[in-house]
Order: structure tokens, then sequence, then C-alpha cells
């Protein structure tokens, strides 16, 4: 089975992911990290973010690794040929860098296939922005999960904080995350939309436990 969760930047999707897939027994794939890992060995290749086909090349060249520990469904590592990424994709260079490199319609083929190997191979939560309309199609429960971009950047802030990356400055924070919410939504190739039959949750004023008991209950509806 596939749990499709879709939405814009800093709407709480991986978080909602990880906790959804512990209460099912199911495993994460975070495609965003996906496309951060690419734009990261961009950038150490010194390739032109508007490079097309080095982008590409990129995409299907180096494997893409998430490190998981047994029992645990959220892999605790990424990879991009063979390097350990996991901090170094979460800095504000690779939030810039990583619109770009998304939008890049032979990366997102290259890498839309690997997530769609991925998945074929058991029960995933799957997060992005394509995942419902694109990368599963028939997932059989699709989320499109917003929140204010005012509430978003309060808890990116947070989670910056956190974790000792990325900015921790409040408006530095918000108009990123409207630039990026502008870049997704009107890019030409699988823009940030929900699927017809997605199931639209707003997580501005709920808990987080809400919204996992939400998705868990259409799981179930499923008869997961
Ligand atoms: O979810 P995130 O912020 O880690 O995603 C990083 C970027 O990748 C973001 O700018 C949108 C893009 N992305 C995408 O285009 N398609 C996906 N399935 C996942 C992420």
């Amino acid at each position: 089975m596939i749990i499709a969760i879709d939405g814009p930047s800093g709407a709480g999707k991986s978080t909602v992911a990880k906790s959804v897939a512990k209460r099912l027994g199911f495993s994460c794939l975070d495609t965003g990290a996906m496309y951060r890992a690419v734009a990261w060995q961009a950038i150490q290749n010194g390739v032109d973010l508007e490079d097309a086909d080095a982008l590409g090349k990129i995409a299907e060249e180096y494997p893409i690794e998430f490190g998981t520990v047994p029992g645990d469904p959220s892999p605790r590592s990424v990879s991009i040929g063979g390097v350990d990424v996991t901090q170094a994709i979460r800095t504000a260079e690779i939030d810039k860098a990583v619109s770009p490199v998304s939008a890049t319609p032979s990366v997102r083929e290259a890498l839309v296939r690997q997530q769609q190997r991925i998945g074929a191979a058991g029960n995933y939560v799957v997060d992005g922005r394509d995942i419902g309309t694109v990368v599963f199609p028939g997932a059989e429960v699709k989320v499109f999960l917003t929140a204010s971009a005012e509430e978003r950047a309060h808890r990116r802030v947070r989670q910056n904080a956190d974790r000792g990356v990325g900015s921790i400055d409040y408006e530095e924070v918000l108009a990123d995350i409207r630039r990026r919410d502008e870049y997704d939504s009107s890019r030409a190739m699988s823009p940030l939309k929900p699927a017809e039959n997605a199931v639209h949750i707003d997580s501005t004023s709920s808990y987080i436990e809400e919204v996992i008991d939400t998705i868990c209950k259409l799981a179930e509806e499923k008869g997961c």
C-alpha cells in the first residue's frame, strides 16, 4: 500500500509521514531529500544549475541511498555517490539551489523512476509534491497537507534551531517559503497541486497528532 502525502514546504509532511509509518509498520520515503541530494552533488561538481543535461546526468548516475536501522521505518541518513549528506542537504544554500534542480525535467524523470522502484517493494508512506499526481497516481491514500505560510515559517525556524542547521531568522525563512511555494506551484513539469481524489488537511491550527490520526483512519478504511 502507498500513502501519498503532498503539500508545500514546511506543512509538516515529513514529521507526519514518519509517525504514520511508525504506527502502521510502513517504511518512509522522503522524495524531497532526493532532489536536495542532486542539488548538493551539482554544487560539488560545479555544475551550472541551469544546465539541464548536466543535472539530469547527476540524477541518473549518482546512486542515492537511505540508511535504515532495523525496526525504525524512517531512514537515519541519506547519501549520494556514497557520501553521507544527511545534514549537508538541509542548509539555506540547498533550500535555494533545489528549486531549479527540481524543475528540471530530466532530473524529475530519473528520480521518479527510482521512487517508483523503491515504493513497489513494500508498504510506504511517501512525501513530496507530485506523489499522488505523478509518482503513484494509484496510491490507496492521497493526502494534500497544507498550513499557512506564516505557521510553516514558525515551524521551520524551530526545526532549524533544533537541528542546528539552516536559518533561524523568521522573516528570511518566511520569504524563502513564499518563494518556493511560487516556484513549486508554477513550474511547467509536475507543479505542486492536489490530486483530484486527495483528502485536504489544513494543519495550521490542528495538533500534529490529529493529522496523524486522520491519515491512519484513512489507511484503515482502505484495509490497512
Ligand atoms: O520537501 P522538501 O522541502 O525537502 O523538498 C525540497 C525541494 O524539492 C522543494 O523545492 C520541492 C522539491 N520537490 C519536488 O519538486 N518534488 C517532490 N516530490 C519533492 C520535493
